[in-house]
C-alpha cells in the first residue's frame, strides 16, 4: 500500500521537496507519494488534521508554519525542542511528533559534502530569526572553537545566545552576540548566512576582512547566487548555497519516516544541474 506524505507551506508551489522525496523513494524502493499542500495562513492546523485523517503518515513543514508546527506537536524529538521550530512531523502511535532536521542538514552538508570540519573552527552565524534558531544546537554540538551570532537588530542576537546558554560549554571560546561593525577586526573559518537578505537580493552589512583564503561562506538560501555569495567569492572565500542542506534535511526526514537512509549526492547533483540550466 502506498504511504502518503506532503510538504505544507504558504506559498509551497515552488517547493522542490516532492522532487527530492520522489528520487529518494525511487532509489530506496519505498512505496510512497509526496505532494505539495498549500495551507491558508490561518488554516495550518486544519490542513494537518485533514491530511492525517485521510491516512497521511507524515509532513514536512515550511514557511511560515514552522513555529506553529512546534506548538501543534504533542512531543518534540531530536533538536526540535530547543529550536522552537518543527520542519518534520511524524504521525506515529497516534501522536503528532515534531522534529527539526534543518540543522542536521546544514551540518551534514558542511562536514560531509563540503568536507569542512566545524570542530575547532571560528564560526560566524548571521541572522537571529527562525532559520538561525533551527541550526544553533546541531552547530554547537560539533564543538566549534567559537560561535559568533551577528544580527542587524542586536537584541535579537543577544536573545538567541541567551536561549542556547546551556550549550555555551560546547565551544572553547563560547558563544557571543555582536553587531556587524564590530566584526571588522575578526576572522572566521566558516561564515553562514541564515538571514533572509538574499531572498530580496540584499546583503548583510558584513565587513570585507573577515575571510581567510580557505574560509567557507555558506548561504542557506538555495538555487540562487546571493549578494553574500558574490561578495564572499570576491574576497577569496570558498562559496556554497544551501542546496546540499535542503537535500540533507530531506534525507533526515526520510530516515525518520522510513528508517532508510537515501543517498544524497546524486540528488544534490540533479538539483544543482537544474539550477545551473535555469
Ligand atoms: P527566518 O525565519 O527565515 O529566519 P525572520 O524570522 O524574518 O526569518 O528573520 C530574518 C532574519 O534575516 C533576521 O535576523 C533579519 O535581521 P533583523 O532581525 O535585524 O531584521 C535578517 N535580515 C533580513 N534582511 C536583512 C538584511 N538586508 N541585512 C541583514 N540582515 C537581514
Amino acid at each position: 500500500m502506498t504511504d502518503h506524505y506532503a510538504v505544507v507551506g504558504n506559498p509551497v508551489a515552488h517547493s522542490v521537496s516532492p522532487r527530492i522525496h520522489a528520487e529518494f523513494a525511487r532509489q530506496t524502493g519505498q512505496d510512497l507519494d509526496y505532494v505539495s499542500l498549500p495551507a491558508p495562513l490561518d488554516g495550518f492546523a486544519a490542513r494537518i488534521a485533514d491530511f492525517r485523517s485521510r491516512g497521511g503518515k507524515g509532513v514536512n513543514v515550511t514557511l511560515p508554519f514552522k513555529h506553529e508546527a512546534w506548538q501543534l506537536a504533542e512531543a518534540h524529538a531530536g533538536y526540535a525542542l530547543a529550536a522552537g521550530a518543527v520542519n518534520t512531523i511524524d504521525f506515529r502511535n497516534g501522536k503528532i511528533i515534531g522534529y527539526n532536521t534543518d540543522g542536521v542538514g546544514l551540518v551534514q552538508d558542511i562536514r560531509e559534502n563540503l568536507r569542512c570540519a566545524i570542530k575547532g573552527k571560528r564560526v560566524l552565524l548571521m541572522g537571529a530569526g527562525g532559520a538561525t534558531y533551527g541550526v544553533m544546537e546541531p552547530l554547537l554540538r560539533e564543538h566549534p572553537e567559537q560561535l559568533v551570532a551577528a544580527n542587524r537588530t542586536l537584541q535579537k542576537a543577544i536573545d538567541l545566545v541567551g536561549h542556547f546558554e546551556n550549550l555555551q560549554r560546547c565551544s572553547v571560546r563560547g558563544v557571543s552576540a555582536r553587531p556587524y561593525p564590530e566584526l571588522r577586526y575578526s576572522r572566521f573559518d566558516i561564515v553562514i548566512n541564515a538571514t533572509s537578505a538574499g531572498l530580496t537580493d540584499q546583503m548583510p552589512p558584513l565587513p570585507a576582512g573577515i575571510f581567510e583564503p580557505d574560509s567557507l561562506a555558506y548561504d542557506m538560501v538555495y538555487g540562487k547566487r546571493t549578494p553574500f555569495m558574490k561578495f564572499a567569492a570576491e574576497h577569496g572565500a570558498r562559496v556554497s548555497d544551501g542546496t546540499g542542506m535542503l537535500v540533507e534535511q530531506a534525507a533526515e526526514s526520510f530516515f525518520i519516516w522510513r528508517g532508510v537512509r537515501p543517498q544524497t549526492a546524486p540528488v544534490i547533483a540533479l538539483l544543482k544541474g537544474v539550477n545551473s540550466e535555469s
